[in-house]
């Protein structure tokens, strides 16, 4: 049977994620069990690669291993800092984290009015 870490998620719950699976979805799979219940909406769910940035995390503390993430998502500093990308980091420990606000980029041009022109 493979090893369980827990991750407590800060103000939400607890999920079990067993060796070798993603963060995110060992959350996923709690928050449907009910497990997640202090968490008051779905959780951000977009690439599932590290590549959207929508499933942004701070770990507050236990080891982890990652793949590669975004870095327009997350920077080198972020990432010293403790942020990732939950789809992308496989706990080692226990570990607690914090759901962070994503940041989605604009692409969407700013209208000018006709006074502006
Ligand atoms: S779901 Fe896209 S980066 Fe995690």
């Amino acid at each position: 049977m493979p090893a369980a870490f827990k991750i407590a998620v800060e103000g939400a719950g607890e999920a079990t994620c067993y060796e070798g699976e993603r963060a995110l979805v060992a959350m996923e799979r709690a928050q449907s069990f009910g497990r997640l219940k202090n968490l008051p909406y779905k959780l951000p769910v977009g690439c599932r690669r590290g590549g959207c940035g929508i499933c942004r995390a701070r770990v507050l503390s236990g080891a982890y291993r990652k793949d590669l993430m975004s870095q327009a998502h997350i920077s080198e500093e972020e990432s010293e800092a403790g942020l990732v990308l939950s789809c992308s980091i496989y706990p080692l420990s226990d570990i607690e984290l914090r759901i962070e606000p994503p940041q989605v980029a604009s692409k969407t041009k700013t209208a000018t009015t006709s006074e502006e022109k």
